[in-house]
């Protein structure tokens, strides 16, 4: 296997700076140094991913090492190691912009996992400041942007399954595309140029859902004042997009289930059946494996929707995708707003990059359209971001496993913003809020290097 990227490490301790270069050499291209002025040579020679560095050098302090790096590659990660943690300390280096801050005794796997992070973060803004010159229609099909490994075999996938019949379910997060590839499959289609009708299953009542669906018979309820044909009509030769379907009730699953066995159906009140020639694609953002497996959603219709199933991964699994997207969004709200914008901030876009991304691509657009509009210069600074993507550290997803300790400070940090955020700075409602003493948050404050004026 190939090194995962390459690392130098600066510390004046032969012994971990032997413990280190042996561990991680199989996986990385180790270079070291044992003083700040021979790191920085080797920094200048070669071309690296990151840099661990030590606060206490012989010749320098390990903060300068920081400074002087930075200078010359402002997005380049270092990770700084130090024996005499303190508070203050930390959260001078996040200000001068460490990736993170090790307290030594240090575990391996800790050292490996933000390396491999900084090493990801480093090759992501090399990549957008590389595409930001490429049309992102070059890395994109029907309208779906992506180049990540898994977005190319979702492409492959809907190349396939486009030109036959067969019933595709789509599962994924909100906002990670599934309307986008329900409709890229049906404009590849032989279906194209009949219609391509979407349905939101949870956003009707069940009752008005039957009728919007398979239409109804005049006098068929109270108010059916006409005859109204069902949307199974309306995608009759076409595609009919059945999102949400998990929202929906064994009742209307079983109805659902003898339209999609027959090929026919009734209108609400009348016994003449209908019959049509519809291709299904459904959609879910609950795992329907799992509703089948609570009895939540009928067996014989999960295997009939799944023939061919689409996972869509969540944007946090395919970070590499965010420059392009970024990129593309930019472009795309700045011609619609009318703006001048060249590009966005490297730190904003580190914080872009490094976000879970709970809303996944709707989100990430929604947050760019909103800087667009605010943005007075042509280029998109860190401030216009909302607050809960600016802080100081890399945000790991929730599903994350980590350190306890980690885990827990992510949770404070979160919560401490909030709860800012919507006191407006105001530290003694803050406190009351949490039910918390205001000298515990003051220094909860100080360690995690959380200003309240920020939020005023
Ligand atoms: N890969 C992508 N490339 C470009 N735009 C995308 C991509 N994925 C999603 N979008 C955009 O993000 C927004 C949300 O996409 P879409 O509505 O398809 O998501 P969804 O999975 O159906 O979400 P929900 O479950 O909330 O309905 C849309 O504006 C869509 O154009
Ligand atoms: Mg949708």
């Amino acid at each position: 296997m190939g090194k995962k990227g390459r690392v130098l490490i600066i510390d004046d301790d032969p012994k971990i700076l032997e413990l280190l270069s042996k561990a991680l050499k199989d996986n990385y291209s180790v270079f070291s140094s044992l003083t700040g002025s021979g790191g920085l040579e080797i920094f200048k020679n070669e071309i690296l991913d990151a840099a661990l560095v030590d606060i206490k050098l012989p010749d320098m302090d390990g903060l300068d090492v920081l400074v002087d790096i930075k200078k010359t590659i402002p997005d380049f990660p270092v990770i700084i190691i130090t024996g005499h943690a303190s508070i203050p300390l930390a959260v001078k280096a996040m200000k001068l912009g460490a990736f993170y801050f090790v307290k030594k005794p240090f575990e391996l796997e800790e050292i490996t996992s933000l390396l491999d992070k900084a090493i990801e973060h480093s090759r992501l803004l090399r990549d957008y400041r590389r595409l930001q010159n490429i049309a992102s229609e070059k890395y994109s099909f029907s309208g779906i942007i992506g180049r990540s490994k898994k977005m190319k075999e979702i492409f492959e996938i809907i190349k396939l399954v486009a030109s036959t019949d067969v019933t595709v379910l789509i599962e994924g997060e909100s906002g990670t595309g599934k309307e986008l590839v329900a409709k890229a499959i049906h404009v590849n289609s032989p279906r194209k140029d009949k219609n391509f009708v979407p349905v939101n299953c949870s956003a009707l009542p069940e009752t008005l859902l039957e009728s919007e669906l398979f239409g109804y018979k005049k006098g068929a309820f109270t108010g059916a004042a006409t005859s109204k044909p069902g949307l199974f009509e309306e995608a009759d030769g076409g595609t009919l997009f059945l999102d949400e379907i998990g929202s929906t009730s064994p009742a209307f699953q079983s109805k659902l289930l003898r339209v999609l066995e027959d090929g026919m159906f009734y209108h609400l009140g009348s016994t003449k059946p209908v019959k049509v020639d519809v291709r299904i694609i459904a959609a879910t953002n609950v795992s329907l494996e799992e509703a089948v497996q609570k009895n939540l959603f009928r067996e014989d219709l999960f295997y009939r929707l799944n023939v061919v199933k689409l996972r869509l991964p969540p944007l946090r699994e395919r970070r590499n995708d965010i420059p392009l997207l970024v990129n593309h969004f930019l472009k795309y709200y700045a011609n619609k707003h009318n703006k001048n914008i060249k590009g966005v901030s490297d730190k904003a876009l580190a914080l872009l990059v490094n976000y879970h991304w709970p809303g996944n691509v709707r989100e990430l657009e929604n947050v760019i359209e909103r800087a667009v509009i605010l943005t007075t210069t042509d280029t998109i600074d860190e401030h216009l971001l909302p607050d809960k993507m600016y802080r100081a550290d890399i945000t790991l997803s929730e599903t994350e496993i980590m350190n306890y300790k980690k885990a827990k400070e992510i949770f404070e940090r979160n919560y401490l913003t909030n709860l800012l955020r919507h006191t407006k700075g105001n530290v003694s409602l803050a406190a009351r809020i949490a039910g918390q003493r205001r000298q515990n948050l003051y220094i909860k404050f100080k360690y995690l290097g959380i200003n309240p004026k920020d939020f005023i």
